[in-house]
């Protein structure tokens, strides 16, 4: 392990000398010959991939060469361990593949951006489809072209772990989470007495815990697109790609993809369940991740064809012989992607699309805990889902939405929380697992992620209660189906967001001072940030001035408002205001367009003082952040998860569990 990372390293700093820079020409392609998958690449044995050959010729700028035109003769060698270097339509028994050409522009820095001047980049190719590997050990792929020149990629297949120690596999991620807002959400959901915490939140009690490395493959910041593709396929890949490597081609579908669990369960695991639930639209890129390969993460319709059907009928030139087509449950919310007319694949209506091929299908929580648990489920829930602060304590918020999941213009106000779903999609799978053969379920708490990107800290934070809420729940119920000791629980994150809590604020101060210098005085730092004021009953402050709105009993705050404030600052903000209170009026806008950029949105925060932005003025909200993020994992197989890892290594973990890999 140490001996593989320290290569590692030194493949990275390598490359970064020649790539480390704003606008790259082609991620992981640092040279004029690229390969996918790139340098430092591992496999799981058997795990299906596509190979994508890619030859450069810029026509102008720094890397001109032969005059822009690219040479067509070109091959590629594999070479497991000390073996002989074959040709990879011998080393794979295939055909060779037809050239491909295509060009594209891109800036080699900011000053080119600003004087309009792109480098045209020409581009000779080739794709082989639908490999694998199953031989454990170490490859290289050696491109040759220009005559002479190479480029090598290292490969590694893992050693296979073909036992199976989980039966069932159930992943909670929560966009964006990060131990400071886990800390955070502590302070505001349970007691202290004396600074000795009087019950925990689920994750500090779960049995192992580990840190993930997010980066993407060619920057060190993720989006939630690549970093899915991390976590489900082993590896890593660019911001808005999922489940394929990001090839330079206009077609954001042919490029180079990777098999994902949720399609290696299916094949390996006949008769096992899959379950895709997420409080976000259901074609977001965390659940979409699971099922689709496209380089760009904002083609819904093909990612929800590619739930009902799979890559294979998205475009059949590409084969592609594996899929998580039609899930067994996929819950969350998105109904754009299914009404017609609207944003649905061909406007079609794709709850009837569902239905036909056997699905049932709910539109509220009603109707969900109603379902039966033997078919196929589909439940979409509102067009916007509403977060659960809006759900649980400010519940006229969720009036004059619009956003009914059969978009009929009424309002969504039976929406299931991240629980409900949860607990039902397990029932599910539960009663549709065949031979033995368990299930998987991915559950996603998104919103800690939209709302942190906004600045809506009680929200995100709410958002991160209900999935602690839910992971308790979840534990407690496959206790009592006796499924708890074959299931392997794993919580993690994507990426981080700068947010930490760095003292209390006197709200009531802030607010009626007049001077920003002075409303910061209302700061409390140290000794005077004071206690929490969100697990303290109402009538017991000293002032009772505070909103009070029903305890949600254990694990949540008391109340959501008190005058006595945690104060919160964010790594990556717009121009905007803070004045630590609850934003009542439903989730917050920080930032507004204005002919200068971003500035601070005028209704947002009135009382409070401004705080100047830290990113481009042409951002409106936050953005994620460096930090590593926590794993948590209880259950069969679940002491691998211990220790500092890359976010790839999940998917390994993982798999190896369920005993995925082809002996
Ligand atoms: C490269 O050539 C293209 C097309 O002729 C031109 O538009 C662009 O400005 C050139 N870029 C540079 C950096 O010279
Ligand atoms: C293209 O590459 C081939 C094979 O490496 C070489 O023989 C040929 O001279 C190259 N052609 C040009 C125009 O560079
Ligand atoms: C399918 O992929 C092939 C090869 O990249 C491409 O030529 C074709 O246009 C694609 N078809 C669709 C419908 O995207
Ligand atoms: C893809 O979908 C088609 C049409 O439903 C089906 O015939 C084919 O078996 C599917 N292939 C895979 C790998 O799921
Ligand atoms: C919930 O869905 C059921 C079944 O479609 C429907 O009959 C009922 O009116 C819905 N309830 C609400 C509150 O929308
Ligand atoms: C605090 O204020 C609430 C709302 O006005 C009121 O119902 C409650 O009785 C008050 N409690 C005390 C102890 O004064
Ligand atoms: C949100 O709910 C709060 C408390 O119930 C209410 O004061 C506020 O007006 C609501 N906002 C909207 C936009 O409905
Ligand atoms: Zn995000």
């Amino acid at each position: 392990m140490s001996i593989r990372t320290s290569v590692y390293l030194v493949g990275l700093i390598g490359a970064s000398l020649v790539s480390a820079q704003t606008f790259q020409r082609l991620g992981t392609c640092p040279t004029l010959g690229c390969i996918f998958p790139p340098d430092q690449t591992d496999f799981l044995a058997g795990q299906l991939f596509d190979i994508r050959l890619e030859i450069h010729a810029p026509l102008n700028g720094t890397e001109a060469s032969n005059n822009g035109v690219p040479n067509e003769t070109f091959s590629l060698c594999i070479q497991r361990g000390k073996e002989a270097c074959s040709d990879v339509t011998k080393y794979f028994k295939i055909s060779n593949s037809a050239l491909e050409k295509w060009s594209f522009s891109y800036y080699e820095d900011l000053f080119a951006k600003d004087s309009g001047t792109p480098v045209v980049v020409n581009v000779a190719s080739k794709a082989y489809r639908a490999l694998s590997l199953t031989k454990p050990g170490t490859y290289t792929a050696k491109l040759t072209y220009n005559g002479g020149t190479t480029t090598v990629a290292n490969w590694l297949v893992r050693e296979p772990v073909t036992s199976r120690r989980a039966k069932n596999v159930l992943l909670f991620i929560g966009d964006g989470m990060t131990q400071p807002m886990i800390t955070a959400a502590r302070l505001i959901a349970h007691k202290s007495i004396n600074g000795k915490y009087q019950s925990l939140m689920q994750m500090d009690q779960m049995d192992n815990l580990g840190h993930q490395m997010t980066h993407s493959v060619d920057s060190f910041i993720t989006d939630s697109a690549n970093s899915a593709t991390a976590l489900y396929t082993g590896k890593k890949s660019s911001v808005n790609a999922l489940g394929v490597y990001a090839d330079s081609s206009k077609n954001s579908l042919d490029d180079p993809k990777v098999e994902t669990l949720a399609e290696l369960f299916r094949r390996r695991r006949d008769g096992g369940a899959l379950g895709i639930v997420s409080t976000a639209f259901i074609a977001d890129a965390t659940p979409a991740a699971l099922c689709s390969h496209t380089r760009d993460r904002s083609q819904y319709a093909s990612i929800v064809t590619e739930f009902l059907n799979n890559a294979t009928t998205v475009n059949s030139t590409l084969a592609w012989p594996t899929s998580c087509q039609m899930p067994d449950v996929l819950f969350g919310g998105g109904a754009e992607q299914f009404i017609a007319g609207s944003g649905s694949p061909g406007g079609a209506d794709y709850y009837k699309a569902f239905q036909a091929k056997g699905y049932t299908v709910v539109n509220n929580n009603t109707a969900l805990q109603a379902a039966g648990t033997k078919a196929k489920t589909l439940g979409i829930f509102s067009s916007k889902p509403a977060k659960w602060i809006d759900r649980h304590v400010l519940r006229d918020n969720l009036s004059g939405l619009k956003n009914s999941p059969i978009g009929d213009g009424s309002d969504a106000t039976d929406q299931p929380g991240l629980k409900d779903m949860t607990l039902k999609a397990i029932d599910i799978l539960q009663a549709r697992t065949k031979n033995g053969q368990g299930w998987f379920m991915m559950s996603e708490a998104a919103s800690i992620d939209k709302m942190m990107h906004v600045l809506d800290y009680d929200r995100a934070l709410g958002e991160l209660l209900e999935l602690d809420d839910t992971i308790r729940a979840s534990i407690a119920h496959l206790k009592a189906i006796g499924e708890y000791e074959n299931t392997l629980i794993v919580v993690t994150a994507d990426h981080g967001h700068g947010f930490d809590v760095f003292g209390g604020a006197d709200t009531k101060y802030l607010a009626a001072q007049t001077d920003d210098r002075k409303k910061r005085g209302a700061v409390g730092t140290y000794a005077a940030s004071g206690l929490s004021g969100y697990t303290v009953a109402e009538g017991s402050l000293p002032n009772n001035n505070t909103i009070v709105y029903g305890s949600e009993g254990p694990n949540f705050p008391v109340q959501w408002n008190p005058r006595y404030a945690f104060a919160a600052g964010f790594g990556a903000n717009p121009d905007h205001r803070e004045s630590y209170t609850l934003n009542t009026k439903g989730p917050r806008v920080p930032a507004v367009s204005s002919s200068s950029g971003y500035v601070v949105n005028p209704t947002d925060n009135t009382d409070g003082f401004n705080v100047p932005g830290t990113i481009g003025v042409d951002e409106a909200q936050g953005v994620h952040s460096l930090q590593d993020v926590s794993v948590f994992a209880n259950g069969p197989g679940s002491e691998a998860f211990r220790g500092v890892y890359s976010s790839v290594d999940i998917f390994f973990k993982i798999a190896d569990a369920l005993g995925l890999a082809e002996a």
